[in-house]
């Protein structure tokens, strides 16, 4: 395949869309689009979000320590960039958006409701990598849509319909369908 170099650069894809959802230490929410998220380690399961340090979800991290990272589905698509143009400083942005922030189990910050998979985090560690600030949360739970499930306990990726974010160029797409089955079609390449 014929290449062409883009130098050192943060275009890379897909990533995920997600809200992070804080609470500050004068009980005011925030929810704060963030595609630089995922999970970091399984044992203990542990999320990681990259933030640039004058967000102000980090400073509500940094307060409470304590964050939840929401899976936004593609209907959700112009409500979770409106969250990654305007800082909570300025803008009540779930109302605005018309998100709805209910309780989380275990954690004082909210979650947004309408996320398909909400994760509870405790902040446990972070990293300094220039101006940003890789947060790294212990995860505490995870909330899945109800309906994903069939009779069996089986999700179905279709109904958390997770927006995908193309870094670098700066589209949000949605899924597609499935091509193959993870930790089992590529036993097909085993040697016999
Ligand atoms: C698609 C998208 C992804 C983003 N991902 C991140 C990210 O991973 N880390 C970050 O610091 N900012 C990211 N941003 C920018 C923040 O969402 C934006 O600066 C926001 O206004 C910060 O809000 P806050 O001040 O209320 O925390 C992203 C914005 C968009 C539109």
């Amino acid at each position: 395949m014929k290449k062409r170099q883009l130098g050192p650069c943060v275009t890379f894809f897909p990533q995920p869309t997600t809200l992070v959802s804080t609470v500050g230490k004068d009980g005011n929410f925030d929810i704060m689009t963030a595609s630089w998220a995922g999970i970091v380690s399984k044992t203990p399961p542990t999320m990681g979000v990259s933030l640039h340090h004058d967000r102000l979800t980090y400073a509500h991290i940094k307060e409470t320590g304590c964050f939840a990272v929401n899976l936004v589905p593609a209907s959700l698509a112009v409500e979770a960039d409106f969250c990654g143009l305007k800082s909570g400083r300025d803008e009540n942005k779930a109302q605005v958006a018309g998100l709805t922030l209910g309780k989380a189990s275990m954690i004082d910050a909210p979650l947004v409701e309408e996320a398909t998979l909400n994760v509870e985090c405790r902040l446990v560690d972070e990293v300094e990598l220039g101006h940003y600030r890789l947060v790294l949360g212990e995860i505490l739970e995870i909330h899945a849509a109800d309906e994903a499930f069939d009779g069996k306990g089986k999700m179905d990726a279709r109904v958390f319909d997770p927006l995908v974010y193309l870094g670098g160029i700066r589209e949000y797409w949605n899924l597609g369908s499935k091509v193959a089955d993870a930790y089992k079609d590529g036993g097909r390449l085993f040697r016999k």
